[in-house]
């Protein structure tokens, strides 16, 4: 069976709640008819959550978070849990963006333990994977994401593995308006697939200078099952257009 598209908008620290609800009234009614095709889901700050919770329950539209905590409740000051998530009727995740995991200290480890948690609460993980300019330079593609999938996702069940969703980002290609080649980018994901078994059935996306110029030429690639947006994911409307884009160059 076909792969159901996915399109996560990674809104980072953008956005307070105001502007969520204001960004909502605009998207939400165009992107109910983008549902029936796809899942959308906006992955907002903490604050946003349940302004997002209350602006789409009218909503086939999901939201998620940035990041977790993998243990469910305790004296861990400044956490939110992947259960207390779940509580609030988020339904994805991102973990090991690779701007948590330069600059706030996530590592392999910590993303295996937080998407673990996450299964457990029936959430998606989005989990980030990608390798640096530098490791592009020197051919280390393919051995830096396949050891981020594995360490990542290697503890799961099969059955677990078809529950997750991975971004392929390159990190040179996040917000930077540098994205990859869409076939170049199609072979590492056909790579990341093939390599660890069990994700056949997972959605794999692309994340990096996606924009609704160029989301059709990602999304008409074999393997590129949507995408992670940031940047191009801020104004409800040009996000609308990407996803519109993407699934017409999908079908
Ligand atoms: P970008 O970010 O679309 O702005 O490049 C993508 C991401 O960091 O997930």
């Amino acid at each position: 069976m076909k792969r159901r598209p996915l399109f996560a908008a990674n809104w980072k620290m953008h956005k307070a709640p105001a502007q969520a609800a204001d960004y909502v009234v605009q998207f939400w009614a165009a992107a109910e008819a983008l549902v029936t095709k796809a899942d959308i889901v906006l992955c907002a700050p903490f604050i946003d959550l349940e302004t997002l919770r209350v602006e789409l329950a009218p909503s086939r539209v999901r939201f998620g978070a940035q990041d977790c905590y993998w243990e469910a409740s305790g004296a861990f000051t400044g956490e939110i849990s992947a259960a207390m998530l779940a509580a609030l009727g988020a339904r994805y995740c991102i973990v090991g963006h690779s701007e948590r995991r330069r600059l706030f200290g996530e590592t392999d480890e910590t993303v295996a333990r937080k998407v673990a948690a996450l299964l457990a609460v029936e959430l998606t993980p989005i989990v980030c994977v990608g390798e640096s300019l530098e490791e592009k330079q020197q051919g280390l593609t393919a051995a830096r994401v396949t050891s981020q999938v594995q360490a990542g996702l290697g503890a799961l069940s099969d059955e677990q593995r078809a529950r997750v969703a991975i971004a392929y980002e390159p990190i040179w290609a996040i917000g930077t308006g540098l994205s990859d080649d869409p076939v170049t980018a199609n072979a590492t994901i056909a790579m990341i697939r093939g390599a660890s078994g069990g994700l056949a059935d997972a959605r794999i996306l692309y994340g990096g200078s996606m924009n609704a110029d160029n989301a059709g030429s990602f999304c008409a690639q074999p393997e590129i099952d949507g995408g992670l947006v940031g940047g191009a994911s801020l104004d409800p409307r040009g996000f609308l257009t990407l996803i519109m884009n993407g699934l017409k160059a999908a079908a």
